[in-house]
């Protein structure tokens, strides 16, 4: 039975931008009576191709006006962020539960993969972190992890092209080596391992051309996110809707026009807080 709940403090998310906002809906539509407040670093995406101190730096200064605001729990919906800084980020603020997406997502692979074989898409960073590798390797020793950057696919979605011959065209290029490669390793199951690439998973799964489970973390962080608050009995209290904050850094009306493509509603400019980190 779900716990009564009582803690109308909001959940803190946080992203380098805009594309974070799919695991917010996830989050939304599992949580319906928790309020979020969102913050998306749009001034300084992407944080992808960028080092991991300074993705460390920036996501503290993020985090660190999300905690200002008073929040209940921290998700980071950014796996560069994810893979770089959340051991920082458990740190700075002990108080305050913490989810990440490496993990769910690598959960997700690990449930959804058949011969052991995972492909792991993401930014630069991520992929130089290696941390969704250690994360399937907690999970299953054995398993056979391929990462590959695709740092290019943040800016195609920013523009709103997620399907079509240029997607597909840079889908193909990063998938060259793979694609080349002995028919025996191929992957059963791709990790969608950066907020802005589920919505690109059709011309993705084109450009792999062979029958791939596509897996990315948004529902399973939602999940993680419903279990931390029953253990820790922050549920909001039922009966009443929650409520959606935004807070960017950078050109709200931008931030309101991209963001209501990502969370698959309409969000209002008058609606996104210009905050300075
Ligand atoms: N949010 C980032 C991620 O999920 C993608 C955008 C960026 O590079 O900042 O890795």
């Amino acid at each position: 039975m779900r716990p009564a709940g009582c803690n109308r403090l909001p959940i803190g998310v946080f992203d380098s931008g805009v594309g974070g906002l799919t695991v917010l809906c996830a989050m939304a539509r599992r949580l319906p009576n928790e309020s979020f407040i969102y913050l998306g670093d749009t001034a300084r995406l992407p944080y992808g191709t960028k080092s991991s101190d300074t993705v460390n730096r920036y996501s503290l200064q993020a985090v660190g006006k999300l905690v200002e605001r008073r929040v209940k729990l921290l998700v980071t919906a950014c796996n560069t962020a994810t893979a770089a800084a959340l051991p920082a980020l458990a740190l700075a603020h002990p108080d305050i539960p913490l989810v990440g997406v490496v993990d769910p997502g690598a959960e997700a692979a690990c449930r959804a993969t058949r011969n052991g074989s995972i492909l792991v898409l993401a930014t630069e960073s991520t992929i130089r972190n290696r941390a969704y590798d250690r994360a399937i390797a907690a999970r299953m020793p054995r398993a056979r992890v391929m990462g590959i950057a695709c740092s290019l696919f943040v800016a195609l979605a920013e523009e709103g092209w997620v399907d079509g011959p240029i997607v597909e065209g840079a889908a193909v290029r990063y998938l060259e080596p793979l694609l080349r490669g002995p028919a025996e390793d191929f992957p059963d199951t791709v990790v969608l391992a950066c907020t802005h690439f589920p919505p690109m998973a059709g011309a993705i799964g084109k450009a792999l051309g062979r029958e791939a489970v596509l897996v990315d973390s948004a529902e399973t962080t939602a999940v993680a996110v419903e279990r931390v608050l029953d253990e820790r009995c922050l549920r909001a209290p039922g009966g009443a809707a929650g409520a959606l904050g935004f807070l960017t850094t950078d050109a709200p009306e931008r931030f309101a026009k991209v963001g209501s493509f990502f969370l698959g509603r309409e969000i209002a400019p008058a609606d996104v807080e210009l905050v300075a980190l």
